[in-house]
């Protein structure tokens, strides 16, 4: 058996040349971003991503090292994803638009396909309470809710390259709407009062919403869309759209 130090040595040796064809990997990789910039391609194309290791896992000699090139080659292909997205993105992506028009489950996917992180204001400040929206508005009112957003909002003045998915009332605040234009690029989710309803059909979570009859959300959504508009530098119309419809359209705009 050789040596602890003559295996070491060896590993030393792997990761020498591991490091420098990496280096050359990425560069391509970049390279592949300015190109599909240049002619308009999708940058992000899962359906290549799986192809390529397909194609490597057909490269390993040893079987048995099967699953762990397939694990590899999944993180680099995550690594991938979010060089191109600190370069294509270096500002946050913001969502905004009325309970239910997709906001959560939009920013999910975005997050996972440009591997950004998602920063969901609901869900930050359910942590930070260790309460639900719903008992907030319901122990603490609305006005706190606000003040709480306010102060979510004012932290993430230094947060880049995230995508930040916003309860439907940020836009309420002109402050707010300030704030997050500075750091981003701000998209609304548009979808029509009937599609909402339906969507929201049972939802109990949404305090502002829950046992609004159709006509009270088209009135509350009315008063809204001015705010909506003038906030967003994009509107994308979501209804009778999937997430991943949705995504795709705005991934079309290259110069968000
Ligand atoms: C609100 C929207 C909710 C949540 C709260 C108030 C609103 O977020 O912040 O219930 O005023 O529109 P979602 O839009 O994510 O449901």
């Amino acid at each position: 058996m050789k040596d602890l130090e003559t295996i070491r040595e060896e590993i030393d040796h792997c990761d020498r040349q591991l490091v420098e064809i990496f280096e050359r990997r990425l560069n391509a990789v970049l390279q592949v971003m300015e190109y599909k910039k240049e002619h308009k391609l999708p940058i992000f194309q899962p359906q290549r991503e799986k192809e390529v290791i397909r194609k490597v896992t057909s490269y390993v000699k040893e079987k048995g090292f099967q699953s762990e090139v397939e694990g590899l080659y999944g993180e680099i292909m995550k690594i991938s994803r979010s060089l191109q997205s600190r370069y294509l993105y270096p500002f946050n992506i913001v969502l905004i638009g009325f309970m239910g028009s997709g906001k959560s489950s939009v920013g999910r996917r975005l997050s996972s396909l440009l591997e950004m992180d998602l920063i969901d204001t609901d869900f930050v400040i359910e942590k930070r309470m260790e309460m639900t929206i719903r008992e907030i508005f319901s122990t603490m009112g609305e006005k706190e809710f606000r003040r709480l957003e306010r102060e979510i909002i004012i932290g993430l003045q230094d947060t880049k390259n995230s995508i930040i998915s916003c309860g439907g009332g940020i836009v309420l605040d002109p402050e707010n709407v300030e704030s997050l234009k500075k750091g981003g690029r701000i998209i609304w989710l548009d979808a029509s009062p009937e599609e909402i309803y339906n969507r929201l059909l049972g939802d109990k979570s949404r305090p502002l919403l829950s046992d609004l009859s159709l006509e009270d959300i088209r009135a509350l959504w009315e008063k809204r869309l001015p705010l909506y508009e003038t906030a967003s530098h994009m509107k994308i119309r979501t209804d009778g759209k999937t997430v991943d419809e949705i995504v795709e359209e705005i991934l079309k705009y290259q110069n968000l």
